[in-house]
């Protein structure tokens, strides 16, 4: 799927070629490029990518700082999953989400390829983890005002992601 770095055809790297990721940004805009499509904005506003129209990454920061003070305060079962100092946690989920959608490369030169599916499979992820995970960014991106086109693509997108970490009924 488009939202995660999974998708076929983008393991292949090649030296001396940018990375994956930052192709696979390139390749976000193109494929919403406001000048091939005169007159309409891509899915998530009049903007470059969604990364801007979140307005950056002190927003995709304050996002996620919220979602894990909501995991620490209402959402035991997540919260018993994750290290007891959550603040590698958030570096490393901010710095993926500010790559993904189209910022700079924060995540991937730091931490390689992010293969999500995989980095998530020692944690046993059910339906409930998932439904409470996407509970709680909601109310991180409710929190932070995240409303308009912006909101709709990433509520479709991060929740196809998140069901696609289900790794247990
Ligand atoms: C669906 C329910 C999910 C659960 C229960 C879950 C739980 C976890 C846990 C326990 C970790 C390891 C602790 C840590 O290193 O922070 C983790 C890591 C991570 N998660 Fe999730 N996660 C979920 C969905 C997602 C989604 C939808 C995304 C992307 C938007 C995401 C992005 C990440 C990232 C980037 C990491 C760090 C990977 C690494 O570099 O080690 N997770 N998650």
């Amino acid at each position: 799927m488009q939202g995660d770095r999974e998708a076929g055809g983008r393991r292949r790297r090649q030296i001396g070629r940018a990375p994956a990721i930052t192709r696979r940004s390139s390749s976000l805009k193109n494929r919403y490029s406001l000048g091939s499509m005169e007159g309409s904005a891509p899915p998530w506003g009049p903007y470059e990518t969604p990364f801007e129209a979140l307005g950056g990454e002190d927003r995709i920061r304050s996002i996620v700082d919220r979602f894990y003070d909501i995991i620490d305060s209402d959402a035991p079962t997540l919260r018993s999953l994750l290290p007891r100092d959550d603040s590698v946690s958030r570096d490393k989920l901010s710095a993926y989400l500010v790559e993904w959608s189209g910022g700079p490369a924060l995540y991937t030169p730091e931490r390689g390829h992010p293969k999500l599916r995989m980095r998530h499979l020692p944690f046993a992820i059910g339906a409930d983890e998932v439904e409470v995970w996407l509970a709680c960014f909601g109310e991180a991106l409710d929190d932070n005002d995240v409303d308009g086109p912006v909101r709709e693509f990433l509520d479709e997108r991060i929740t196809t992601l998140a069901h696609q970490m289900q790794n247990q009924p």
